[in-house]
């Protein structure tokens, strides 16, 4: 079944041809632009902007995608949760080519696209191979932590296409919260990856930040209260962070010129330097993820755990929650860096699901649904 996905719930626009089977789902060709160069001056996505940029992205990644290729047998489509101005481009364009085509379409979650992104298969891509070249299964009951700028949930899969939200955050997402607390470092959105990088050679129990929820006997998350904490450690505490500021202030310089100060940081009386900051910081939300993660999986005893989302791309969390999985028995499975991130393949690979079940959508009913949460 070959399936074109079509993923515009954010700030990256993105087609994919997938070739799917019982033998796994392989990219045939794939196409997307990211729009964090437009957004990061915000330091955030802005919604009117990520929509024209969609709008002018959409066709000609759709062309390119499609370029000498047969025609789909199915489109599935991002129709929610995310941006409404991103999520109506990928779904008008979506009806316009099944009414064109008269091929059907199925209406995936983002969701459930992340929960199935390590099953994406590109050998015959010649420009990108897997890291270790296996053919990822998920064995079911699955449980799968999604963690992104906008989601941080645990969904239980009892099957491919069955899916059931057993744990999700109350305010924050992890994501968010890394990215928001990146932006009081004055470091550029998207902040995670930069939080991370700084990360590496700090202290992780240098500032001891809290792990909200963690003990709680419930598989929620709540991250408003560990942003608050790191606000109030920042505005209390006169360290790098306070460097950073000055700088960015005095030069308007961003990302090279903090790299640059903090290499060059050297902490006076052993007092937390922002590399300490980042590394404590990121260690109290692995900790949280990994925590729960953890609970639910004795709960609910899966065959398989799943790491998905653009957190996933976080190597403290992939090396803490693989280890800690393996310790109490389970495997787990991570996607490749590239397919952490929101791309169209997930999408594709989830719609098939659906459409095996012909769980299709006629075009002219099809709508964006911006909340469109899993039960
Ligand atoms: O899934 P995604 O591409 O888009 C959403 O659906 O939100 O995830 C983007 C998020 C951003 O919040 C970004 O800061 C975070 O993933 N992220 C990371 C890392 N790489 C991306 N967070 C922590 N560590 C990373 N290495
Ligand atoms: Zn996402």
């Amino acid at each position: 079944m070959l399936i074109l996905g079509i993923e515009s719930s954010c700030d990256d626009t993105a087609v994919a041809l997938v070739d799917c089977s019982p033998e796994g789902c392989f990219v045939v060709r794939e196409s997307a632009v990211s729009q964090i160069d437009l957004h990061k001056k915000y330091g955030g996505v802005v919604p009117e902007l990520a929509g024209r940029a969609h709008a002018e992205k959409i066709v000609p990644l759709i062309e390119e995608v499609l370029k000498n290729q047969p025609r789909p047998d199915v489109i599935a489509v991002t129709a929610g949760p995310g941006l409404i101005t991103g999520l109506i481009v990928g779904v008008e364009a979506a009806r316009t080519l099944s009414m064109v085509w008269n091929v059907p379409i199925v209406a995936v979650n983002h969701i459930w696209g992340h929960s199935h992104s390590v099953e994406i298969q590109t050998d015959r891509d010649p420009d990108f191979h897997r890291d270790d070249n296996t053919v990822t299964t998920i064995e079911y009951p699955a449980l799968a932590l999604i963690v992104s700028g906008g989601h941080t949930e645990l969904i239980l899969m009892n099957s491919a296409n069955e899916y059931k939200k057993i744990g999700a955050t109350r305010d924050d997402a992890a994501g968010e919260c890394f990215d928001k607390v990146a932006k009081l470092l004055e470091l550029e959105y998207p902040g995670g990856p930069k939080i991370s990088e700084l990360a590496k050679t700090g202290r992780t129990d240098a500032i001891d930040f809290p792990r909200p929820m963690l003990k709680d006997d419930n598989l929620e998350f709540s991250f408003s209260g560990l942003k608050t904490a790191a606000l109030y450690w920042l505005r209390d505490n006169k360290l790098a962070g306070t460097v950073i500021a000055s700088d960015r202030r005095e030069r308007g310089n961003l990302w090279p010129t903090v790299m640059g100060l903090l290499r060059s940081f050297t902490p006076r009386n052993d007092k937390p330097s922002v590399n300490d900051f980042c590394a404590s910081f990121e260690q109290a939300i692995v900790d949280v993820l990994v925590g729960k993660t953890l609970k639910a999986a004795k709960l609910y005893n899966p065959k398989t755990i799943i790491l998905g989302g653009g957190v996933a791309a976080n190597e403290k969390l992939r090396e803490t929650l693989a280890h800690e999985s393996q310790s109490i028995g389970h495997e787990l499975l991570i996607p490749n860096l590239k397919y952490c991130m929101d791309n169209a393949a997930m999408i594709a690979v989830a719609g098939y699901y659906q459409a095996q079940k012909k769980e299709f959508t006629d075009w002219r009913i099809l709508n964006a649904d911006p909340n469109w949460e899993i039960e």
